[in-house]
């Protein structure tokens, strides 16, 4: 409905060219239906980490590391870490190999394993830059979850929150995907509603969730 590929398209189209690997993994993705942020996304995504100076990133959801290659590239000349998870054991080793063909693996921790019980033991405050883009079903647990890791100032953002603008009340969809439009609907009130956070809705990609943690 409100979801326009042509538009990402063409935004896509106003970017430089993208070096050999990035190129190399958006065919992959593509073969594979691997599903990766839109190039925009990824430019935003390197864009807001390049210019909040962000240092400390987590990342939910690696699959095989386009996302996380487009996080240290804002972190680019600087210091910076980025911690990244999946519960894909194959997506996340081919990961590796390309953080390593990249020469950016020294910043980057892999962790594989389910994030749901994985984040319970990160430390509170400990990122100043999150992103998460796992599994869409478990938004909420992830929001619970991450939020506290998240220190003052820190940004967030959420991918996939406008599910092909399916969200919005009165869009056609297909039965199977009520579960999770509602389930992202009741995420984005919470998002939008918690009083730590200032949230802006960014329709990019499939939609963006753009969250600062307000100072106490
Ligand atoms: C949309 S893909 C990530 C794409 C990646 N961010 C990118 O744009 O290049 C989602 C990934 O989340 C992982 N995932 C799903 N549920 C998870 C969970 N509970 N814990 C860890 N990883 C999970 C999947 O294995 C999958 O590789």
């Amino acid at each position: 409905m409100f979801y326009a590929f042509e538009l990402e398209q063409f935004l896509g189209d106003l970017l430089p060219m993208r070096d050999e690997l990035f190129l190399e993994m958006e065919d992959q993705a593509l073969k594979e239906t691997i599903p990766v942020v839109t190039p925009p996304v990824g430019n935003f995504l390197s864009w807001l980490v390049k210019v909040s100076g962000a240092s400390q990133i987590l990342e939910v959801g690696t699959a095989i590391g386009y996302s996380t290659l487009w996080l240290a590239k804002g972190l680019e000349g600087r210091e910076g870490k980025i911690v990244t998870l999946d519960m894909n054991m194959d997506r996340a080793t081919r990961a590796m190999e390309y953080f390593r063909r990249g020469g950016v693996a020294e910043k980057i921790q892999v962790v594989m394993g389910d994030a749901r019980k994985i984040l319970k033991d990160f430390p509170k405050g400990e990122f100043n830059f999150i992103f998460v883009d796992a599994a869409k079903g478990e938004y909420l647990d992830y929001l619970e979850l991450v939020t506290p890791l998240l220190g003052n100032g820190g940004i967030m953002v959420v991918d996939n929150v406008l599910f092909r603008g399916w969200v919005v009340p009165g869009s056609e969809y297909a039965p199977k995907y009520e579960r999770m439009v509602s389930h992202l609907r009741e995420f984005l009130k919470l998002l939008t509603q918690n009083p730590e956070l200032q949230t802006s809705i960014l329709p990019l990609g499939d939609g963006l969730a753009v969250s600062v943690r307000k100072s106490p």
